[in-house]
């Protein structure tokens, strides 16, 4: 086995290499703000799948380096880019770079992020390099669908839970599968084993939107470094909001129809409202148990790799880690 998998926390080793990564001095306006982002932590969860996974098949982990740098790179260009759609703040309880510098810094400090992130992967020179970089620009183009739908959805009134699922799965879950799937495919492993661990990480990043969708409401933003609220205030159409509507009887649904759309509202005031009819819809123990699924399927799919659960079970406790996470 691999040494490398047994590592219980990569995070040191991800910050150590992102911080070894050098910039340019100048433009100071372009630079700064990706220096700035980059170094304010976060939870460095798809660096460490694809470090983990890569660890399962091979032990000379620093190929896989720049990969892991490359998918952290691009994750925060995706931030930068998400906070300035989503007129968000506060992220990892810092201010935003739109908010902190403005939209233009955003906007171009994030493309220079993800053009980045695809040269940092070009440095993973090996036979899979091409299929890597296959892998990773199918999956860019899948997120800015994703999140073209979850702009489009902040206007209708009548998206459907199983139009909710694709959209997060393009926004959200092909990042951590294409994380996932990279380390393997670099180290070498069986092509159905990539696959496995793709669909694996898919059904991990569902729940782990839905968490988000949850922390979104439920969370402290102390602990999650975000406003809370953010999603009602947009009209955001989240797993909680979705099921709200459906499970509403007729008077309660035009209450949280009229809330949604009411823009003049006080926003305190509009956040009370809608969590307490989440509340009264028992819509917390709905998300739990449909987070409590996805990791089901997620466990299934680990079972068909060829290794045993004993090397596996690396993969399965840091996700299982993720469970309940309040950040
Ligand atoms: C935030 O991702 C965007 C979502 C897909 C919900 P993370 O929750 O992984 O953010 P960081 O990197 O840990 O801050
Ligand atoms: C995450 O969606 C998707 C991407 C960042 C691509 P959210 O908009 O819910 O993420 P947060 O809550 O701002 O981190
Ligand atoms: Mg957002
Ligand atoms: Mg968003
Ligand atoms: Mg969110």
């Amino acid at each position: 086995m691999a040494q490398f998998a047994k590592h219980t926390s990569w995070v040191p080793y991800i910050e150590q290499a992102l911080a070894a990564v050098p910039y340019p001095q100048k433009p100071e306006g372009l630079y700064e703000p990706i220096e700035y982002v980059l170094s304010m932590g976060g939870k460095r969860l798809r660096p460490t799948l694809l470090l983990m996974t890569y660890g399962l098949y091979k032990d000379d982990i620093n190929h896989a380096t720049p990969a892991a740098v490359g998918i952290e790179t691009y994750h925060n260009h995706t931030l930068l880019h998400d906070d300035l759609m989503d007129h968000a703040d506060m992220r990892r309880g810092k201010p935003t770079v739109h908010k902190k510098w403005n939209d233009n810094t955003a906007v171009l400090s994030g493309d220079t992020m993800l053009i980045m992130a695809f040269r940092h992967i070009m440095q993973c020179q090996c036979q899979h390099q091409a299929e890597a970089l296959d892998l990773f620009a199918r999956t860019a183009q899948e997120i800015c669908e994703g999140q073209q739908y979850d702009v489009n959805f902040e206007t209708r009134t009548d998206v459907t839970e199983y139009e909710y699922i694709e959209m997060i799965r393009l926004k959200t879950s092909v990042l951590l599968a294409c994380a996932t799937k990279m380390g393997a495919l670099l180290a070498g492993a069986p092509e159905t084993d990539a696959e496995v661990l793709y669909r694996f990480a898919e059904r991990v990043g569902l729940a782990f939107q839905l968490q988000d969708d949850y922390l979104d409401v439920y969370g402290d933003p102390a602990v999650f470094g975000k406003k809370i609220g953010g999603d009602i205030l947009c009209g955001k159409k989240t797993y909680l909001l979705i099921n709200a509507y459906q499970r509403a009887d007729e008077a309660t649904k035009a209450q949280l129809l009229t809330l949604i759309g009411n823009n003049s509202m006080e926003a305190e005031a509009k956040i009370k409202a809608v969590t307490d009819i989440y509340n009264a819809l028992d819509i917390p123990a709905l998300t739990r148990a449909a987070i409590n699924r996805f990791y089901d399927e997620a466990h299934n799919e680990l079972r068909k790799l060829s290794l045993p659960e004993s090397q596996w079970s690396v993969l399965w406790n840091y996700a299982t880690s993720l469970l309940g996470r309040n950040k």
